[in-house]
């Protein structure tokens, strides 16, 4: 990590105030995510570490990396010119909430969900970005963020594995934050669109999507997604099973030497 450093050279010209402010929000948004997870997953880290030692090792190690990516994005947001701000209503609350999960299952689908949107959404950010400072910190940030979904999915079948908790609650968290997620693309569009040009069609529809095919490529964590819901999401089974993923453990077999890794 300490040998890959930002390119940044001199400060970025924007095309009007309203991108530039749009550009800081969206990279505050990010700050934001990298602190959480980076606090979630070295809590979970002290949690296992007597029961799972190994475990809780790469927890910790997984929890560096967002500390390392929260650093980067604390220089690059001041070579934008902002800096890191306070909250925001919508994500405080966001935050607030899940902060109060206890149940180690609950965090971690949480956070994979998370990992989910945050991989998505850089990655659609990178297709539209030009200026070689943005790609490389949204190429660096697609790359590792979408060897943590698989990893998530590492972490949520352990978690499984010690719980004894009902299947109905994982269940009713996955829809209720899923609906959460969908419903934050409006607030999200009104204060980066300007910056990453992102509709918030294409947006919404790509979160439903990817957080889709994801537990129905991985159904044995019994969250895949119903007929019925596929409908309302607009989405066809066939048609996401035929997509090449992401974020599948393919793709983070893929991704495990770093250097290698083309971020498409
Ligand atoms: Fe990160
Ligand atoms: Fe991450």
């Amino acid at each position: 990590m300490l040998e890959e450093r930002l390119d940044l050279p001199e400060p970025m010209a924007f095309s009007s105030p309203e991108e530039r402010a749009a550009a800081i929000a969206f990279f505050n948004a990010a700050f934001r995510a990298e602190e959480s997870g980076l606090r979630q997953a070295h809590e979970l880290s002290a949690v296992m570490a007597n029961s799972d030692p190994e475990l809780s090792e790469c927890l910790k190690l997984y929890g560096d990396e967002e500390g390392w990516h929260r650093q980067l994005l604390t220089e690059f947001l001041a070579w934008l010119g902002g800096s890191v701000r306070p909250m925001g209503r919508t994500t405080r609350t966001f935050y607030s909430l899940y902060a109060r999960a206890h149940r180690m299952e609950s965090i971690v689908l949480v956070n994979l969900m998370f990992e989910t949107i945050g991989s998505t959404t850089y990655r659609l950010a990178l297709r539209r970005a030009t200026h070689p400072a943005v790609r490389q910190m949204l190429t660096i940030l697609t790359r590792d963020e979408s060897f943590h979904v698989p990893l998530n999915v590492h972490f949520l079948r352990a978690a499984l594995a010690q719980s004894s908790s009902a299947p109905w609650r994982l269940r009713a968290l996955y829809h209720s934050t899923l609906a959460a997620l969908l419903a934050s693309t409006v607030p999200s569009r009104r204060r980066a669109e300007s910056f990453d040009h992102i509709p918030r069609s294409v947006l919404a529809k790509a979160y439903a999507t990817e957080l889709s095919r994801l537990f129905l490529e991985e159904d044995d964590l019994g969250l895949a997604p119903s007929a019925l819901q596929l409908r309302v999401l607009g989405l066809d089974r066939a048609d996401l099973m035929r997509g090449a993923s992401t974020v599948s453990l393919e793709a983070a077999e893929k991704a495990a030497d770093r250097d290698r890794v083309v971020v498409s």
